[in-house]
């Protein structure tokens, strides 16, 4: 009776692990599709993310592994640019006036607005995975 129970609850166990592990991976690697190719984030900030773009990058871009933001923060730069830099924003419809950005609709941002991204936009899906492929991959590596 016990001994069955036990057989019972490590075979659970072995099955949540198995089905972890391979949804784990998968998503980092969508997140490095988005970077490496189709956000063609690696221009800028290089294939290894240390800010070291290739060729050249065009707007002294950030050294990932060194950043302090959080995944929510991530997922903000991401979506919104940075004014006044060369970061681009990635959702097409940042500051908006129903989506404004660090709390600014067009009119406030004016001329800082960040530019549109060489590559492409991204929906909120890819945004995310790529900001889960830079903490797992980058952040403090
Ligand atoms: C055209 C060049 C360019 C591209 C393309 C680009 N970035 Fe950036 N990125 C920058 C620059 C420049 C900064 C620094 C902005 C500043 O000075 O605050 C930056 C900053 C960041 C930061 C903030 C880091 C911090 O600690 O403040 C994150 C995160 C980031 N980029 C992620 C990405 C991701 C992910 C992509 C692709 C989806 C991407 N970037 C594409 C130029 C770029």
């Amino acid at each position: 009776m016990f001994r069955s129970i036990n057989i019972l609850i490590s075979a659970v166990g072995l099955a949540a692990l198995v089905a972890a592990a391979p949804a784990r991976a998968q998503d980092v690697s969508f997140g490095e599709r988005i970077f490496q190719e189709k956000a063609d984030c690696k221009f800028c900030h290089g294939p290894e993310g240390d800010g070291r773009g290739d060729p050249r990058s065009p707007g002294a871009a950030a050294d990932l592994h060194k950043t302090i933001l959080n995944k929510a923060q991530i997922v903000e730069t991401v979506s919104c640019g940075r004014p006044g830099t060369e970061m681009p924003h990635f959702d097409k419809y940042a500051y908006d006036d129903d989506t404004p950005c660090y709390g600014m609709k067009e009119a406030q941002v004016g001329a800082d607005k960040p530019p549109v991204p060489h590559s492409t936009s991204l929906t909120r899906r890819e945004i995310e995975a790529v900001a889960d492929y830079v903490l797992t991959t980058f952040v403090g590596k």
